[in-house]
C-alpha cells in the first residue's frame, strides 16, 4: 500500500512501520526511541536480534545529540546527507536494542528528499535495516518492497539513485576503517585529509557476516581462475541460465538470456542496476544466474563484495566455470 509524507510521518508517530526510499536502498522504518516499533523491524524482516540497525537523522547537528564525536567527524560529516554510515559512540540515549547492547551506534543522513523531509519533521532517530527479508535482495524499487511485505505502508520515492547499501565506516580519532564497502570508497576519505586504518578487526558490522543479498535463484560467480582447485567437486548448473555481465562483455558459453549491467562499462550504473536486474531476471523465470566481478575500483568494489556475497562465493566458483566451460564446448 502506498502512502504520502503525511500520513508516512503519522504511521511512524504512532509506532508503526513504513517503507522508507533513501538514495542507496528503501528501509524498513520505525521510530527507534520506540522500543516496540524496533522489536517490529527485528521480526517483520526476521532479522536476529545480535544485528543492529542504523539510525538515521536529518543532519549531523541532530547526530551530535546522541553521540560522542571524535575530531574526525567534522570533516567525514561533511559527505552528509549521502550513503554514508558511521559508526560512533552513543551517549546512552538510543535504546540497547537497536545497537545490540553495543556501545556504538550507526548513524546515517540520508539525501533523498522525501527521507529528509520525513526527518526534519520527525526530528528524532529513525532505525532502518534495508526493506528486504534477512538474507535476500535490498530492494530499490517501491515495487520490490511491496513484493517482500504486501501489508507495509510503502511511502514511493522512485528508483533508487545510488543502488547498493551505504559505505559503513568507524569513526577514528584521525580517520576511518571501512566496515562495508559502498558509493564512498578510500579515496573520497583520503581526499578530505582522513587516514583509512586497515581493518582492526575489533569492530565489524554483524551483519557482514552472514549470507547475504541473494537473489531467488541461485547465482554462480565464475572465478577469474581458470583451474579447479584439488578435491572441489562440480555442482550442476542446469536449465535456463541467464548471464549477467558488464561492459558489453559476452559469455564464453551458451546463456539462454544475456544482461548487461553496464553496456557501456559505467561503474555506478552498474551499482544502480545490480539488485534491479536480480530481481528482474529472476522473474524471467531461469534457473540460474551466472555472472563474473566487474572492475575492482571506486564502487565496483561494493559491486564485488555483494556479488560474491550473493554467490556464495568460497563454494562455487570454480564448479561455475568449468560447468560453464562445458556448456561451450557442446554448443
Ligand atoms: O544504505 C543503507 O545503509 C540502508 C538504508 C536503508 O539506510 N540500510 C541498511 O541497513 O543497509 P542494514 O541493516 O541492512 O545494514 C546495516 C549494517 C548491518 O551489517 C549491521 O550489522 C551494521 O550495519 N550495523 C548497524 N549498527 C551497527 C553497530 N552499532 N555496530 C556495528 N555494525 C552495525
Ligand atoms: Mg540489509
Amino acid at each position: 500500500m502506498k502512502v504520502n509524507l503525511d500520513q508516512a510521518e503519522a504511521i511512524l508517530r504512532r509506532g508503526g512501520l513504513i517503507g522508507l526510499p533513501t538514495e542507496t536502498v528503501y528501509g524498513l522504518a520505525g521510530d527507534a526511541l520506540n522500543s516496540d516499533a524496533v522489536v517490529s523491524i527485528f521480526e517483520t524482516k526476521g532479522r536476529p536480534a545480535f544485528n543492529p540497525l542504523i539510525c538515521h537523522l536529518h543532519s549531523a547537528e541532530a547526530v551530535r545529540r546522541f553521540a560522542r564525536t571524535p575530531p574526525s567527524f567534522e570533516s567525514l560529516s561533511t559527505l552528509w546527507p549521502g550513503p554514508l554510515t558511521i559508526l560512533l559512540p552513543h551517549n546512552g540515549s538510543i535504546p540497547s536494542i537497536v545497537t545490540s547492547g553495543s556501545d556504538l551506534c550507526a548513524f546515517r543522513v540520508p539525501s533523498h528528499p522525501l527521507a529528509l523531509e520525513l526527518l526534519r519533521r520527525l526530528d528524532r532517530p529513525v532505525a532502518a535495516p534495508s526493506a528486504n527479508r534477512s538474507g535476500r535482495t535490498s530492494p530499490v524499487t517501491a515495487g520490490m518492497v511491496e513484493d517482500q511485505f504486501p501489508n507495509l505502508a510503502v511511502l514511493d520515492g522512485g528508483t533508487c539513485s545510488v543502488g547498493l547499501e551505504s559505505t559503513i565506516v568507524l569513526c577514528r580519532e584521525d580517520g576511518v576503517e571501512i566496515l562495508r564497502p559502498g558509493r564512498f570508497a578510500s579515496e573520497d576519505f583520503e581526499a578530505l585529509g582522513l587516514a583509512v586504518h586497515a581493518r582492526s578487526g575489533g569492530v565489524h558490522a554483524p551483519g557482514m557476516l552472514l549470507r547475504h543479498y541473494a537473489p531467488s535463484v541461485p547465482l554462480v560467480l565464475l572465478s577469474p581462475l581458470d583451474m579447479p582447485e584439488p578435491g572441489e567437486t562440480e555442482s550442476e548448473v542446469t536449465g535456463r541460465t541467464a548471464y549477467l555481465g558488464f561492459g558489453g562483455k559476452s559469455p564464453d558459453f551458451a546463456a539462454d538470456e544475456i544482461w548487461d549491467l553496464s553496456p557501456s562499462g559505467n561503474l555506478h550504473e552498474a551499482a544502480r542496476q545490480l539488485f534491479f536486474y536480480f530481481d528482474r531476471i529472476a522473474k524471467s523465470g531461469v534457473d540460474t544466474i551466472v555472472t563474473e566481478l566487474i572492475p575492482e575500483q571506486g564502487i565496483g568494489i561494493a559491486v564485488n563484495d555483494r556479488l560474491r556475497r550473493a554467490a556464495d562465493f568460497a563454494g562455487r566458483r570454480n564448479a561455475g566455470r568449468i560447468l560453464a566451460r562445458k556448456k561451450k564446448d557442446h554448443v
